[in-house]
């Protein structure tokens, strides 16, 4: 059967067989483990009960001789417990009198950046501003004032990351979650002193994305293919909310693992998988970003794996079309980026990035980028093809030319006319300079600019979202002046965005009315805590990627540093909140799995920056070049190439 065949039976549901159940029993593929061809009773593997030896594997796994560079060495900390884990960690920092971790951990990012080759510390940018440069000169300070204890200190700094890096590894696996015996996911937390755990026992797409790049960096690669043959299965379940029902392509935003009866026997059990496609969450919120993630995990795991075999099944090829052709259906949008609900992502719950939000973009990017270098050439397929490409261009061109802003086009929007009515207008959307609100105005550094957070006729959202400025650099979304004009501003703006733990979600908080008004009064979403403006640890991993493509890495290296004092501490938070991420988040579940694991593959990578490949995506030559042909028919601004052909049509 072809694929397109295969799609339009998907789509008129005339292939149950593939896609309606996702019991053990579902044949994922003929070359998988025999045990999933049959129902499976319960045989539940414990979660903690899985021994071993982390530090010979992280040298043996790894095989890098960076790590070793780096001081990775045995450390002789084996699991035991989590307790014995975590009495480990704190013996080895408490058995030097008088040297805090904030002395060890100065040594160690002083260390990995001259092995790892980086800019020096010294080199302080001249960017930065005032109290960032005093906080700055302050850590410099405490880096390089160990004078003779340095070797010592040394020594200690790396026995005490190397035992967080094993507890982290130790915590990561006992959230794995098994389905008919083989690991699946990670659980999203995983207290097991909290009572109140909500939908946290459930493998989220989204949080998952981390956990499966630590597997896969560490070559356990059976846990990151598993999670997409099982989660491929969920994407056209059965899923209404008051008879209504989204589109096929959707993938949901978590799923558990359920032991129920057998069907006709009472005294034994199967395990199911029980998906969340936005109809039992909290808001009920479509999870747009999941596809976007899945599709992002595939090509890691090909490009990691070298099994090319996975994104080569007509299932898989189905799945990544499904999801193209729900993102790319016509609608009444007159932009190229994607309009979705408020809480479509990361950002699950109001907060008033309802349009056209940057995360979503940016993903959505990606995903197109990805899919296109995975999809099989085929007939079929022409068309679908040639729409993912003049998006592609269409995408880049929207987000660089309007999304962007720094002290220059500040200045311009500020002096925009307005009720332009004419093809030509400068002010396109026809944003009222009044909106630019007063705290931009201080907080635009000189050098440096951002992506906003949305756009919409008449509406510029001005905060500065992370994980859309970030994963904007990730895949070449934003140019490369402008990707290193991002990271600029993070520089510049540390004590804002960092501060005592990376990264805020989003930068400022809503107050007063405007958080009534737009969060409908949410007392999670309070200023400066979870999604309003809290910190998010978990996006170390996807900034340590992005520092690393525009080899910056020792921007991601301080991060870590950052968080190192305080993440073990705090068992693992899932945010902290106020200004400066200073408290552990008010409702913040720990031991998140999504910190964890976001924690070891910014290590992984600081250590291998070459890894991260599998992550970045760049322009091709058919792109730069149909991109640089828009340009140039844009009668704002000439910029790009010559003579240079127009591949797509536009
Ligand atoms: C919260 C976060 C969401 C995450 C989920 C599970 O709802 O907003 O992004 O996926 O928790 O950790």
């Amino acid at each position: 059967m072809g694929t397109s065949e295969a799609v339009l039976q998907v789509l008129s549901g005339a292939n149950p067989l593939l896609f309606n159940s996702a019991k053990c029993s579902g044949n994922l593929d003929a070359t998988f483990p025999s045990r999933f061809l049959y129902k499976y009773t319960k045989k539940r593997v414990s979660r903690y009960k899985r021994l071993f030896n982390c530090s010979s594997t992280l040298q043996s796994d790894l095989g890098l001789n960076w790590l070793k560079g780096l001081g990775y060495g045995l450390s002789g900390c084996r699991e035991v417990n989590r307790l014995q884990l975590l009495s480990c960690k704190c013996q080895q920092a408490e058995s030097v009198s008088g040297l805090t971790a904030e002395d060890g951990n100065g040594t160690w990012f002083v260390d990995s950046a001259k092995k790892l080759n980086l800019k020096s510390v010294a080199n302080t940018p001249n960017i930065l501003e005032f109290q960032d440069v005093q906080q700055f000169e302050q850590e410099k300070k405490s880096f390089t004032s160990n004078g003779a204890a340095g070797t010592t200190i040394d020594s200690v700094s790396k026995a005490t990351v190397d035992c967080l890096e094993d507890e982290a590894w130790n915590l990561l696996r006992d959230s794995m979650v098994y389905y008919c015996g083989s690991p699946i996911g990670t659980i999203a937390a995983n207290d097991p002193t909290s009572s109140n755990v909500l939908n946290y026992d459930q493998v989220f797409i989204r949080d998952f994305i981390p956990s499966g790049i630590a597997f896969l960096l560490k070559g356990e690669y059976d846990i990151v293919r598993n999670f997409i043959l099982h989660t491929l299965q969920l994407q056209s379940w059965e899923k209404t909310m008051d008879c209504h029902s989204p589109g096929q392509g959707l993938m949901p935003a978590s799923f558990k693992v359920r032991t129920v009866p057998l069907d006709g026997d009472d005294s034994a059990t199967e395990e199911v998988l029980d998906p969340d496609f936005g109809e039992a969450a909290i808001g009920r919120v479509a999870p747009v970003d999941s596809g976007l993630w899945w599709i992002i995990l595939l090509r890691a795991y090909g490009k990691c794996s070298g099994d090319l075999l996975v994104q080569e099944r007509i299932d898989v090829q189905t799945g990544i079309k499904m999801i193209l052709k729900l993102c790319l259906a016509d609608g009444f949008d007159m932009f190229p980026t994607l309009l979705v609900t408020d809480g479509s992502c990361m950002i699950d719950r109001r907060m008033g990035i309802h349009g056209h939000p940057l995360e979503i973009q940016a993903l959505f990017y990606s995903a197109l980028l990805c899919a296109r270098e995975m999809l099989a050439p085929e007939d079929g397929s022409a068309d679908l093809i040639r729409a993912l490409n003049n998006r592609l261009v269409a995408l880049s061109f929207h987000i660089r030319e309007y999304y962007w802003i720094d002290l220059r086009k500040l200045n311009e929007i500020y002096r925009y006319k307005t009720e332009e009515y004419s093809y030509d207008a400068v002010n396109k959307f026809n944003i009222y300079p009044d909106q630019i609100p007063p705290w931009l105005v201080e907080w635009m550094p000189n050098k440096g600019g951002y992506l906003i957070g949305n756009l919409q006729p008449a509406h510029m959202d001005f905060r500065f979202f992370s994980l859309g400025n970030i994963w904007s650099i990730v895949n070449g979304l934003a140019t490369r002046d402008q990707s290193h004009a991002i990271l600029d501003l993070m520089e510049a703006k540390w004590a804002d965005l960092v501060a005592d733990m990376p990264l805020k979600i989003c930068y400022p908080a809503l107050e007063g009315q405007e958080w009534q008004i737009i969060t409908g009064s949410d007392p999670k979403n309070t200023p400066w805590s979870y999604h309003n403006a809290g910190s998010w640890p978990t996006l170390l991993w996807q900034f340590t990627v992005a520092c690393i493509k525009m080899n910056r890495p020792e921007i991601a290296a301080r991060a870590v540093q950052v968080a190192e004092k305080r993440l073990s501490r705090d068992k693992w938070p899932e945010y902290y909140d106020t200004k400066r991420a200073r408290f552990i988040g008010k409702q913040a579940q720990l031991f998140q799995t999504w910190s964890i694991a976001g924690y070891l593959v910014s290590k992984i990578l600081l250590a291998d920056p070459s890894a991260a490949k599998i992550l970045t995506t760049e322009e091709d030559s058919e792109l730069v070049n149909a991109f640089s042909c828009m340009i140039s028919a844009n009668p704002r601004r000439k910029r790009g190439r010559k003579n240079l052909n127009q591949t797509y049509i536009i």
